[in-house]
C-alpha cells in the first residue's frame, strides 16, 4: 500500500495497519522529550508488524500540550530524541509518523490517566500546581475546564508558525509522515466547530472562516514538509449534534485540504463538549466510508478508526472499499503484535509475517 506524495514514489507501507496516535502521559516525558519508554512502546509495535506507526499527539509548543506529561517538538533536544525512535521503527520495517497537535482550550489538564487513580486530579490544573493559561477561538465552558482566553490575530499566527517549526523538526527527526491533529475537540477542531467558535472576525462564523485555521496550518506545514513525504490530517467527522461540525462539512474540508497537498485523512469523531455518538464495534467507520466515497477515482488514503478489534472486521472494511487503511488504538495497547496476529489470522504465511524475525515462532 502506498500513500501518495507530491513528488517521488510515495510512502509505501508493508501493510494497511496503522498504529493510531495515543497519548501515553508517561511520567518519563520530561519537558516534552521522548524517553526510553516511548522508544520501547513504539518500537514494540514496529516489532509487532504495524505498517505505519503514529507517535502520540505531540505539542507544537509547551502551552499546546494537554498535560505536562505530553511529548513536544519545539526544540532540538526533542527532535534528537525522536530521531532514535524513527531509526528503530525504520530498522524493523515500519513507517514513522507523528501527530502534531495543539490542545487549545483543552490544554493544561492533569494527565488523563490520573483520574483513574485519583478522582480529585482531573480537569484543569490550577496555576499554582504548574497549570498555564489556555487559548481558544472563544471563551467557553463547554469542556468543563477553565475557560480559554480568546485568541488574538497574533496568537493565531504564532500557532501557525509553531506547527511549521515542528514540521521542520519532524523532517529532521526522520519522520516519514505527519498527521495534523484537527480532531477530538482540540484547537483546530475548536475553530471548525460552531459550538466552540463564536468569533465574528475572519476566523469565525461562516464555513470559510471556521476552516481558515485548518487550511492555513496545512498550507504552512506543506511548505516546509518535503514534497516527497506524505502529509495527513485527522478530523472528527462529526460533533454528533445538529448545531455542531458535520460530516458534510468534513467532506467539503477534506477536498480543500487535498487541494493543498494532503494525501491521507483519518476519520474519528467527537471531542467538543460532552456529545458522543453510538458506541460499539465500528461505531464511526461510516464516516471514513463517506469521505472515501467522495474521493472516488482520486488517490486519497482514507483510514477508519474506532472500536476495530478483529482482523475480520478490519479486512471487511478494506474489502468493501470503506477504507484504505485501518487505525488501531486500544487493541494495540493490549497486543503490540496486533498487526502481525491479524495477518496470521487472515492466512499470511510465516514467511510474509510482518513481525520482527526474533519473534518468528509467534507466526506458527
Ligand atoms: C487516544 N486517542 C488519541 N487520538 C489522537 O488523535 N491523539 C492522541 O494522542 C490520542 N490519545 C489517546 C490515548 C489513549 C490511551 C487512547 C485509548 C486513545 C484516540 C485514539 O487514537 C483512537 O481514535 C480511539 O481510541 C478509537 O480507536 P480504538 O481505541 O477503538 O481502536
Amino acid at each position: 500500500m502506498t500513500i501518495r506524495t507530491l513528488e517521488g514514489d510515495g510512502l509505501t507501507l508493508r501493510n494497511r495497519s496503522v498504529l493510531a496516535p495515543m497519548c501515553t502521559y508517561s511520567v518519563t516525558a520530561k519537558d516534552g522529550v521522548p524517553s526510553d519508554w516511548h522508544l520501547v512502546h513504539l518500537g514494540a509495535r514496529a516489532n509487532g508488524g504495524f505498517g505505519l506507526i503514529i507517535a502520540e499527539a505531540t505539542g507544537v509548543s509547551p502551552e499546546a500540550r494537554i498535560s505536562d506529561q505530553d511529548l513536544g517538538l519545539w526544540n532540538d533536544e526533542q527532535r534528537d530524541a525522536f530521531k532514535r525512535i524513527t531509526n528503530y521503527l525504520h530498522s524493523y520495517g515500519a513507517a514513522a509518523g507523528i501527530q502534531l497537535a495543539h490542545a487549545g482550550g483543552k490544554a493544561s489538564t492533569y494527565p488523563h490517566l490520573l483520574e483513574y487513580v485519583d478522582s480529585d486530579r482531573k480537569g484543569s490544573i490550577p496555576e499554582e500546581q504548574g497549570g498555564w493559561e489556555t487559548v481558544g477561538p472563544s471563551e467557553t465552558d463547554i469542556h468543563r475546564l477553565r475557560s480559554p482566553r480568546e485568541m488574538t490575530a497574533e496568537d493565531i499566527q504564532k500557532v501557525i508558525k509553531d506547527f511549521t517549526d515542528a514540521a521542520r523538526r519532524a523532517d529532521e527527526a526522520g519522520f516519514d509522515f505527519i498527521q495534523i491533529h484537527a480532531a477530538h475537540g482540540y484547537l483546530i477542531h475548536q475553530f471548525l466547530s460552531p459550538l466552540t467558535n463564536k468569533r465574528e472576525d475572519e476566523w469565525g462564523g461562516s464555513f470559510e472562516n471556521r476552516t481558515r485555521l485548518a487550511l492555513e496550518v496545512v498550507k504552512a506545514v506543506r511548505e516546509v514538509w518535503p514534497q516527497n513525504k506524505a502529509l495527513g490530517i485527522r478530523f472528527s467527522g462529526t460533533d454528533w449534534v445538529e448545531e455542531g461540525w458535520t460530516i458534510e462539512e468534513t467532506i467539503q474540508l477534506s477536498h480543500l485540504v487535498a487541494d493543498l497537498g494532503v494525501t491521507a485523512i483519518d476519520l474519528s469523531s467527537a471531542g467538543i463538549g460532552q456529545y458522543f455518538g453510538p458506541m460499539g464495534p465500528g461505531y464511526q467507520t461510516q464516516l471514513a466510508a463517506q469521505v472515501k466515497k467522495s474521493f472516488e477515482g482520486q488517490d486519497m488514503f482514507v483510514t477508519a478508526v474506532g472500536f476495530i478489534t478483529t482482523a475480520e472486521q478490519a479486512e471487511t472494511l478494506l474489502m468493501t472499499d470503506q477504507a484504505d487503511g485501518i487505525s488501531i488504538a486500544r487493541a494495540a495497547l493490549n497486543d503490540p503484535h496486533w498487526a502481525a496476529n491479524a495477518a496470521k489470522t487472515l492466512g499470511v504465511t510465516a514467511k510474509e509475517d510482518p513481525r520482527a524475525a526474533q519473534y518468528w515462532r509467534g507466526s506458527w
